[in-house]
């Protein structure tokens, strides 16, 4: 029963892709678990270059299942324009499947999402104003409306008004809004309905049959280690489980199932929105790997916080996500530094700590403790194996899988597919 989970080790944007187009035609089915529109990759295909937000990846591979699993929250009007996009492009996007327990953005997620980080001025999160974290409050607290609600007017009317009951309350009085008619919100809804139903499937069991006939399963995790809502930098986080243990949860198969995970990690490090960043580089080094690395974001378009390689991040996601294989991505990026530092702890007021702060004081007081690294000039990107790489650059790498507590199974070396080090293959 190969299950395959692969995310991001840092606070995301890592670059998947490489390691989706390694497993590639391989894969039976891909599923996202986790989040919603707030991610954003970018695969590139020949020529043609595909920014999806809400579909998982696998969409695009001929052949396999793209599932949108329970632990999504889904905007609609997202979903059936990256399909319609995607189609208009020749894309066929026939074979995806949604489950009927994911959850759907209502519009007045959205506006939430946008007016409560606008209150809370300079303790804001910096999220995405996707209505992601509105959302997944709604599904916990009981009132969120699932894909399966869309099929029973009835239900969904009852439903919806009421979610309003509260948020009119809160939209009106506390944040100065107009108040949502239940129709307005029933209508949005309902006009999806009919497109949406035969994609609509019992996604656990869908999955389950499929890992009992030994199919491949791939769950594609949303964000990363660092911004899951238990293990991340809390509260700088996005609002669902991004690590493996969540990736169980937000498909609804068995942990045991899980065969492999495949964490990918920068060969430096960036973040976007607010929150603690112990490498963070506020100076020239920080806008060269900006501007090298083209770190802006593909969902917001806002400018990433760049910073060196943390080995206590990687160590951390390791562990919590049990790593089988590390993928390093962007190596390329750090060539022409004359010499690369690497965090190798913390110095939390005065004392040197080789692990994640336990508490959010400590984060916010961690000063980065570096080790420097030869860095090199030779362009790296025609490189395919470790022996192509010049010796400082293999050096780099060998020291970060030494220190960061997973093998390194593939390094990037530039932006195509195939522009990557392959070290040992990700499935067998
Ligand atoms: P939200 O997910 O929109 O609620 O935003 C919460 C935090 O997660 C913010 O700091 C976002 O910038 C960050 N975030 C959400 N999705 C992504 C992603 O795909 N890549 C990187 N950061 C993300």
């Amino acid at each position: 029963m190969p299950a395959i989970v692969l995310l991001g080790a840092q606070w995301g944007d890592e670059g998947k892709g490489k390691a989706t187009d390694l497993l590639g035609s391989r894969l039976d089915y891909v599923v996202k678990f986790n989040g919603g529109n707030n991610a954003g990759h970018t695969v590139v295909i020949g020529t043609e270059k595909y920014a999806l937000h809400l579909l998982p990846s696998g969409i695009l591979t001929p052949g396999v299942v793209p599932v949108i699993g329970n632990g999504v929250v889904i905007d609609l009007g997202v979903l059936f324009g990256e399909i319609d996009g995607l189609e208009a492009r020749g894309v066929d996007t026939s074979r995806l499947v949604v489950s009927a327990n994911a959850h759907v953005i209502p519009s007045y997620n959205r506006t939430l999402d946008k007016v409560t980080e606008r209150f809370l001025g300079s303790r804001r999160i910096g999220t995405t104003g996707r209505g992601i974290g509105p959302t997944y409050s709604d599904k916990m607290s009981r009132v969120g409306i699932r894909v399966q609600d869309l099929f029973d007017e009835k239900i969904l009317r009852q439903k919806v008004e009421g979610a309003l009951a509260q948020k009119n309350h809160l939209l009106v009085k506390v944040y100065n809004r107009r108040a949502i008619e239940v129709d307005e919100v029933v209508d949005e809804l309902l006009a999806h309905a009919d497109r949406l139903r035969p994609m609509v499937a019992d996604t656990s069991l869908l999955l389950g049959e499929s890992l009992a006939r030994d199919e491949v399963v791939l769950l594609e995790g949303g964000q990363a280690t660092l911004l899951d809502v238990d293990h991340g930098t809390y509260p700088f986080v996005t609002s669902s489980n991004a690590t493996a243990g969540g990736a169980c949860t937000g498909a609804g198969i068995p942990p045991m199932a899980v065969t492999r995970v495949i964490a990918i990690a920068k060969a430096y490090v960036t973040r976007v929105g607010e929150g603690p960043f112990p490498t963070e580089l506020c100076d020239e080094d920080g806008e060269n790997l900006r501007q090298i690395g083209r770190e802006f974001g593909t969902t917001t378009g806002r400018p990433r916080r760049c910073g060196w390689y943390d080995l206590p991040i990687a160590r951390y996601a390791s562990r919590i996500n049990g790593v089988t294989d590390l993928v390093l991505t962007k190596l390329d990026v750090l060539t022409g530094w004359e010499r690369i530092p690497v965090c190798v702890a913390y110095d939390i007021d005065g004392e040197r700590v080789t692990e994640l702060p336990m508490t959010q004081t400590g984060f916010h007081h961690a000063k980065p403790i570096y080790e420097y690294l030869q860095g090199w000039t030779e362009d790296l990107s025609s490189a395919r194996t470790l022996a192509d790489l010049p010796a400082a650059a293999r050096s780099y790498v060998e020291f970060l899988e030494e220190r960061s507590g997973s093998r390194i199974s593939a390094i990037g070396v530039g932006p195509e597919r195939d522009q990557t080090v392959v070290i040992r293959d990700l499935l067998n």
